[in-house]
């Protein structure tokens, strides 16, 4: 089905704050670059700081390549100033957005953008709604929301709730960016194109499930936000679980936004509880400490700008789940994130199970690291295929070999960043790659547990890990059942091992 981009204006709430200067304004230069935006369109920044158009586009300039033509889309930037906090400055937002529908012809088609503090996304939309903003009689009228969406289940379910109030849920495009990237969304196409691996995807052929999402860097200026929030909030109870739920879930009947979202829930609600008596058998959480990396000596978390020097907060944390349904029955899923780790590398290990019984003798442990899938998300994007075959010359030794793609290998195809896929679909009325209200409340009942114990110990255990290391080495503990132990991701999709980048 060819998605058609109609007329549209993208209003775009925090228009001074980063994300729309690294993130947002670039990717629609590159949707506008490549002639997918249609015609017309306009983007209205919003936010508090005065400004002229002018200067508002002189601002975003900085954002936008230097070594490309620039000026026909800058005139598509327009700025208006309000507060956002008051609902009587949102007449003087109608009016602006009515002439400049009238002024570049285009009818009431609108995106808002809300790229402000969490704080601001229940009373935005009550505004716009006081003004009439969110009727649809003369065009579409959607709203993006940025993580976190909540910061627990109870403030989920809330702010779930004050949105429908004033929006209806086709209206509500909740942004996980982790779904808008091509090599997540690859991986349902992986699974579901090709006849070879659906039936091994299941708990006979399958012995476990990694996945790990490390970053290199630490909080760097935002450890003001951070130290309220930590891994599990920050990355693991979004990020994590949506590939969780894209790994694990049943082919959809189609691919549309309610059959997936379906499909993407029935998995959440097949996660096992946690068991909080034995939480520590089934969730670690570290924190970084100063170290030497690179010959070069590094800062702990808690001496990082913005943190509490007694800080509590978690900058790794690993978690062992359970998928009780009849695909994935006893088949433990690990997934680990953390900061200031030896590497970024985002990935999704299969492993699967050993052969039933042994004929060859293995140089290599391959028995103890039998066949594994290796999805990786990022960087060096591609997917390899670990399998055993004979060294070459006398008797059946077995050495394991590697087999791969790389995404780069595709190089003529434009990869778009995650913002552009998301933006263009929002625009285009596909909620598929954007998280459903029940999903996201879904996942945060299953985090839900692990935030109330820690808040009610807070001397529960918390690891240290010195900085550009694999994180506390209790997160081995957890993994100890497995042969195979982590994986330890380089840079390189192929390599592995624990110091491959030094
Ligand atoms: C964000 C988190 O959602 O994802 C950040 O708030 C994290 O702390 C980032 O660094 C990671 O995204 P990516 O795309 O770089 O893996």
């Amino acid at each position: 089905m060819i998605k058609k981009t109609v007329p549209h204006i993208i209003v775009i709430f925090g228009a001074s704050g980063d994300l729309t200067k690294r993130k947002l304004v670039p990717a629609v230069y590159n949707l506008h670059q490549q002639d997918l935006l249609g015609h017309p369109f306009a983007i209205l920044g919003v936010s508090r700081t005065e400004m002229s158009d002018e200067s508002f586009r002189e601002k975003m300039k900085e954002f936008l390549p230097a070594d490309k033509p620039i000026d026909d889309f800058l005139n598509h930037l327009h700025y208006e100033s309000i507060q956002t906090t008051k609902e009587d400055d949102y007449h003087k937002l109608k009016q602006r957005i009515d002439s400049l529908s009238a002024e570049i012809g285009a009818p009431g088609n609108i995106v808002f953008y809300l790229s402000t503090p969490p704080s601001m996304y229940s009373i935005i939309p009550e505004h716009l709604a006081a003004v009439g903003l969110n009727n649809e009689s003369n065009g579409f009228k959607r709203i993006i929301i940025e993580k976190p969406f909540g910061t627990n289940l109870q403030s989920a379910r809330r702010l779930n709730k004050d949105l429908l109030k004033f929006f209806g849920e086709s209206q509500l495009y909740r942004i996980d960016h982790y779904l808008g990237k091509e090599t997540v969304q690859n991986l349902m196409v992986l699974r579901f194109a090709n006849s070879l691996w659906e039936p091994l995807w299941n708990h006979k052929y399958i012995d476990h499930i990694q996945i790990t999402s490390a970053e290199k860097l630490g909080v760097e200026k935002r450890g003001g936000y951070y130290d309220e929030s930590g891994a599990l909030r920050d990355m693991l109870q979004n990020h994590l679980l949506q590939l969780v739920g894209l790994v694990a879930m049943e082919p959809p009947t189609v691919i549309e936004a309610n059959a997936i979202r379906n499909e993407m829930l029935k998995v959440f609600q097949s996660i096992r509880p946690l068991d909080t008596k034995n939480l520590d058998q089934n969730v670690v959480r570290g924190q970084y400490t100063a170290s030497h990396i690179g010959g070069e000596s590094v800062i702990g978390y808690r001496d990082e700008e913005g943190v509490n020097p007694n800080s509590r907060t978690e900058t790794f944390v690993a978690m062992k789940l359970h998928i009780d349904n009849w695909r994935w029955s006893g088949i433990p899923f690990y997934i680990r994130t953390g900061k200031k780790m030896p590497t970024r590398a985002t990935e999704i290990v299969i492993n699967f199970r050993p052969t039933p019984h042994h004929l060859f003798d293995s140089l290599v442990n391959t028995i103890n690291t039998p066949n594994q899938l290796i999805i990786r998300i990022q960087p060096d994007e591609g997917i390899l295929l670990k399998m055993g075959l004979k060294e070459p010359g006398a008797g059946f030794n077995v050495k394991t070999v590697n087999m791969r793609f790389h995404y780069s290998d595709l190089s003529d195809s434009y990869v778009p960043t995650a913002y552009e896929r998301l933006l263009l679909d929002c625009i285009q009325g596909d909620a598929t790659l954007y998280a459903r209200g029940d999903n996201v409340e879904k996942a945060w009942e299953i985090v839900q547990p692990v935030i109330d114990e820690w808040e009610k110990n807070p001397n529960a255990p918390l690891h240290g890990y010195p900085a550009g290391t694999w994180g506390p080495l209790e997160s081995e503990s957890l993994i100890s059942n497995e042969a195979s132990g982590w994986r330890y991701p380089c840079k390189n999709l192929a390599n592995d091992g624990e110091y491959c980048e030094l």
